[in-house]
């Protein structure tokens, strides 16, 4: 175990560990211990230090524990997911999932991170990962259709993600096209679907979830989009491997039922949560910006907009949609 990791394990419950303690603990110097703890620093975590008392967390910090999460999932998540790893640090959880799938791994393949040093986001951003408590999860499935018939996963996507919060107690998380987690038009989650394999056999596909649970504004700067995190939306914290058991529960319940009926199974509760039914959106095209009003999704998951009284449908991919004050 890397020391910043096991000295994390130590200051998780916070309260003050002294820098002698852990060095000896771990057979390091306090130079050492004092060179991680920076490190942790650096990555998200806020940590006291206090002369005479030695470390502190702000805040007590439940750290991702795959026993944990694995003895809360439902009979049938626990049944279809096959493999689920939690690591400390990684580059991304979607990328490590694409190798995963390249090199043939079964379906229901899990993993999650504390913290990643690139993590991605839709359209080539990145997706800003400090550690300190959010969640960073990615799960691989494979299809053996193609491609065509994927239409509308990434919105199923989205319903999954919001039963799983009403679970948790948050039933104001909204939906934005294709999807985006939004409360009170600020972004609480993103989804990204990347896939590998054939357009017309069989495919993978890796389905990315980042979730802000706790996140520090200091490492959250370069985020653009305006954000909000569980921790300011609920009056409790919810116990961060509870929550991963409900996401993958509800994530593994619904693609087996996109596998057997299609996105038109979820159409009407991805409609029933849609941030922007009924209001004027600007669309942005690959070469113009459009306006119109939102009329939800139709059974395939395409954008409904309406513009001169007709009806028009929009596919994602270079489309994005923007809210109009
Ligand atoms: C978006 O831009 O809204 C999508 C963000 C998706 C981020 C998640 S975090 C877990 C997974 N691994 C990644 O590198 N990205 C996705």
């Amino acid at each position: 175990m890397k020391l910043a990791y096991a000295l994390l394990v130590t200051l998780a419950d916070g309260r003050f560990h002294s820098g002698t303690e852990m060095g000896e603990r771990n057979g390091r110097t306090r130079a050492a211990v004092w060179k991680a703890i920076q490190s942790l620093q650096a990555n998200g975590l806020e940590i006291f230090s206090v002369r005479g008392k030695g470390y502190r967390l702000a805040q007590p910090i439940e750290l991702l524990n795959r026993g944990i999460i694995l003895d809360g999932l439902d009979k049938r998540a626990s049944a279809a997911l096959n493999v689920l790893e939690v690591f400390n640090e990684i580059d991304s959880t979607n990328a490590y999932l694409l190798e995963i799938a390249k090199q043939g791994e079964a379906t229901g393949y899990a993993c999650l991170a504390e913290q990643q040093r690139a993590g991605r986001g839709r359209r080539g951003r990145q997706w800003v990962s400090p550690h300190g408590g959010n969640i960073y999860l990615s799960l691989l499935w494979r299809f053996t259709g193609g491609v065509s018939q994927l239409g509308g996963l990434s919105l199923a996507m989205g319903v999954a993600l919001r039963r799983a919060l009403s679970e948790v107690g948050l039933n104001e998380a909204q939906l934005k096209w294709p999807n985006d987690i939004l409360v009170g038009k600020r972004k609480l989650a993103g989804i990204l679907l990347e896939m590998t394999g054939d357009a017309s056999g069989p495919c993978a596909v890796v389905m990315g979830i980042g979730l802000n649970v706790r996140s520090s504004p200091a490492h959250m700067l370069t985020v653009e989009q305006d954000w909000v995190d569980l921790q300011d939306l609920l009056p409790e914290a919810i116990p961060r491997n509870h929550l991963v058991s409900r996401l993958l529960s509800q994530m593994i319940s619904v693609l087996e039922d996109f596998e057997r009926h299609g996105f038109s199974h979820f159409q009407s509760e991805w409609n029933a949560g849609d941030a922007f039914a009924k209001q004027t959106v600007e669309l942005h095209l690959p070469d113009r910006r459009i306006e119109g009003m939102a009329q939800g999704v139709d059974h395939s998951g395409a954008l409904l907009l309406e513009r001169d009284g007709k009806l028009e449908r929009f596919h994602s991919g270079e489309v994005s949609l923007r809210g109009r004050a």
